[in-house]
């Protein structure tokens, strides 16, 4: 059987790094890797750190690009893949454009999709935008549908995908984070050493991601006041802030945040750098899928600056909670938390670091 693997951002390198590794070592599977290259630095880190090489990469990635061009590039690099490496199965991951574009691609030339973490939904086309729109499509045209819970496993029955085409696997992030974790306990996190002193000197720490599209503009402003005004009011609090490299994000947040004594931003950390910050911080505020997905492992609260979430299960756990990008309600809950932090539970629903054992079964069972 031959399988294709694609991914292009750093989130899906990261969810599909464990899934790599194994099918690079699975008999009967004759296995390829491409990259869209939809991301390049914030890529490449992720596949340093899991020892991942590309046997094919598309190289698209432009300095603010958009959507448009990233679909239309992917598709016509698809295509020329497909003439080289004709697989029988690609598998793709989650909601991004290079997920949609390159089920599109293997659509169209009459491939096999296999989708891993298949049936998210908010159920809102417009938030987050556009990656709605991209899984529902994806599920639309997929043929294996690897589900991390059962929530989801019940969204793709509710559309009408077969269940003999559903299986529930847990999400391959807590694989990946497991992998990390251990390897951050080993000490080989090389922390950049402003990050390190910061987290050495014993204060509480809010880490800081965000990237939504939707947030751009107004929203990324109301994020950005809403940190000037927690490291005003809390100067015990220390504020560490990982920069998205999208210029979308780069400008408001330099513009607004640069110069503040407890407010650290920095480039985006490598993977086990952000394992062993999320592990160290008091909080996180994010509007990230990943995150929210990791956090409940390590026992983090986590504020999500989104109004809804396709991942409602960490907020039934009790360690997320939606806060919006709204400056005021991001102050009220982190002062809320710091007068009276909360217990959080390590409770993890989203799995048992055995989903990529979980795919590459299910794979197998078809070949023969
Ligand atoms: C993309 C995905 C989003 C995912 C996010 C993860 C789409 C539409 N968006 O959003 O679903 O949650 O990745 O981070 O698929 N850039 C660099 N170097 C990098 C990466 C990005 O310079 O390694 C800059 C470039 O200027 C690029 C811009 O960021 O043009 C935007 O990248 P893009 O992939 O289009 O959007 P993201 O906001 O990263
Ligand atoms: N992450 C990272 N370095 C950072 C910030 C995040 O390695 O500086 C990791 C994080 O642990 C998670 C993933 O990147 O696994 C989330 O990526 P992102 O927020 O870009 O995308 P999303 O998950 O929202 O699609």
């Amino acid at each position: 059987m031959k399988v294709l693997t694609v991914f292009g951002t750093r989130p899906e390198a990261i969810k599909m790094a464990p899934l790599v590794r194994l099918l690079n070592h699975t008999p009967g599977i004759e296995h390829r890797l491409c990259s869209t290259g939809q991301h390049r630095q914030m890529l490449e880190q992720v596949m340093a750190f899991f020892e991942i090489k590309t046997d094919f990469d598309l190289a698209i990635m432009q300095p603010g690009q958009d959507l448009t061009g990233i679909t239309c590039r992917i598709l016509e690099g698809m295509r020329d893949v497909f003439a080289q490496f004709r697989p029988d199965w690609v598998l793709v991951h989650g909601d991004t454009t290079t997920c949609l574009a390159a089920t599109l691609a293997a659509f169209y030339a009459g491939i096999k999709v296999g989708h891993v973490e298949a049936g998210l939904r908010t159920g809102d086309l417009q938030a987050p935008f556009p990656e709605e729109a991209n899984r529902l499509l994806v599920d639309r045209l997929a043929s294996a549908y690897f589900a991390p819970t059962q929530r989801n496993v019940d969204n793709l029955l509710k559309e009408g995908i077969k269940p003999e085409r559903i299986v529930m696997t847990g999400n391959t992030v807590i694989d990946a984070l497991l992998w990390a974790r251990e390897k951050v306990l080993g000490f080989s996190a090389q922390v950049p050493p402003d990050v390190q002193k910061v987290f050495l000197e014993n204060r509480r720490v809010l880490l800081v991601t965000g990237h939504r599209r939707e947030n751009f503009g107004a929203g990324f402003e109301q994020i950005c006041r809403a940190l000037q005004t927690l490291a005003g009011r809390l100067p015990e609090l220390t504020i560490v802030y990982p920069v998205h490299l999208n210029p979308n994000v780069q400008q408001p947040v330099r513009k607004y945040l640069s110069g503040i004594p407890n407010l650290l931003l920095t480039a985006p950390l490598n993977y086990p750098d952000f394992v062993y910050a999320m592990n160290k911080s008091w909080m996180i505020l994010t509007d990230s899928g990943g995150v929210q997905e990791e956090a409940p492992s390590l026992g983090k609260p986590v504020l999500v600056m989104r109004d809804t979430t396709e991942r409602p299960e960490a907020v039934e756990a009790g360690t997320v909670r939606l806060v919006g990008a709204s400056t005021q309600r991001i102050v009220e809950a982190v002062e809320a938390y710091w007068a009276q932090p909360i217990p959080t539970p390590t409770y993890n629903p989203y799995g048992d670091g055995q989903a990529s054992k979980r795919i590459v079964s299910y794979l197998t069972k078809k070949a023969t």
